[in-house]
C-alpha cells in the first residue's frame, strides 16, 4: 500500500543516505586536504609546488621561441654527429643522394634545391633558404611543417638534439 506513512519512510531513507553521503565526503575532504574552496588561493602551491616550479623551462611549444636561441648558441656539433645517425639511413653528407637529398651544405641552401632529387610538391613549392630556425621547425615535426612531405621521419622532440644536429650540418659544407 502506498500511503503517507510509506512516503514518509521513503523520504526519510533518501534524506538519511544523503546525510551519510555528505558526512563521508566532508570527512574525506578534511582528511585528504579538501578541494580548492577550502583553501582559498593556496591550493595550487600546496598541491602542485614541484611540477609548477619545473614547468616553465620545459621543452614546450610556448617556451620554444626564447629557448631556441639559447639552446642553439650552446649547440654541440660533435653531439649532433651522433644525433645524425637517426638521419643517416636516408641522408648522406658527401654530396650523393639516398632516400633523402644529401644534406652537406643544407644550412643556407634553398629548400628542395638538390638537382636530380624528386622532392614532394610541398617541399618543392617553398623556396626560402634553410636557416637554423626553419630547420628547427621542420625537424620538430616534419609532417606538420611541410604538407605531404616524403620524409618519413617522426621528428626530433628534444630541442637540444635539434640544435646539435643543425650545428653539425652547418659544419658539413
Ligand atoms: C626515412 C628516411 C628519412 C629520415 C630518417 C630522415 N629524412 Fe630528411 N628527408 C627525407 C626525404 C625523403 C626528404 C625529401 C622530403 C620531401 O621532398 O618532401 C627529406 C628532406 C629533408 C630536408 C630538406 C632538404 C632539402 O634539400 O630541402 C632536411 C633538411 C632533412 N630531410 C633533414 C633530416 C634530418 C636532420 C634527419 C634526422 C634527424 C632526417 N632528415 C631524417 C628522408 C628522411
Amino acid at each position: 500500500m502506498f500511503d503517507t506513512m510509506t512516503l514518509t519512510k521513503v523520504t526519510g531513507a533518501v534524506c538519511g543516505s544523503l546525510l551519510v553521503y555528505l558526512f563521508i565526503s566532508w570527512a574525506g575532504e578534511s582528511i585528504y586536504g579538501g578541494g580548492a574552496e577550502s583553501h582559498g588561493g593556496e591550493e595550487v602551491a600546496q598541491a602542485y609546488s614541484i611540477p609548477v616550479e619545473d614547468a616553465a623551462p620545459a621543452d614546450g611549444a610556448a617556451a620554444e621561441g626564447p629557448a631556441w636561441a639559447e639552446v642553439f648558441a650552446a649547440a654541440d656539433p660533435a653531439a649532433g654527429e651522433k644525433v645524425f645517425k637517426k638521419c643517416a639511413a636516408c641522408h648522406k653528407v658527401d654530396g650523393s643522394n639516398g632516400t633523402g637529398p644529401h644534406l652537406n651544405g643544407v644550412v643556407g641552401r634553398a629548400r628542395g634545391a638538390v638537382e636530380g632529387f624528386a622532392y614532394s610538391e610541398g617541399m618543392a613549392s617553398i623556396h626560402d633558404p634553410w636557416t637554423p630556425e626553419l630547420l628547427e621547425v621542420f625537424l620538430l615535426n616534419p609532417k606538420a611543417d611541410v604538407k605531404g612531405t616524403k620524409m618519413g621521419f617522426a621528428g626530433l622532440p628534444n630541442i637540444k638534439d635539434r640544435a646539435d644536429v643543425i650545428a653539425y650540418l652547418a659544419t658539413m659544407k
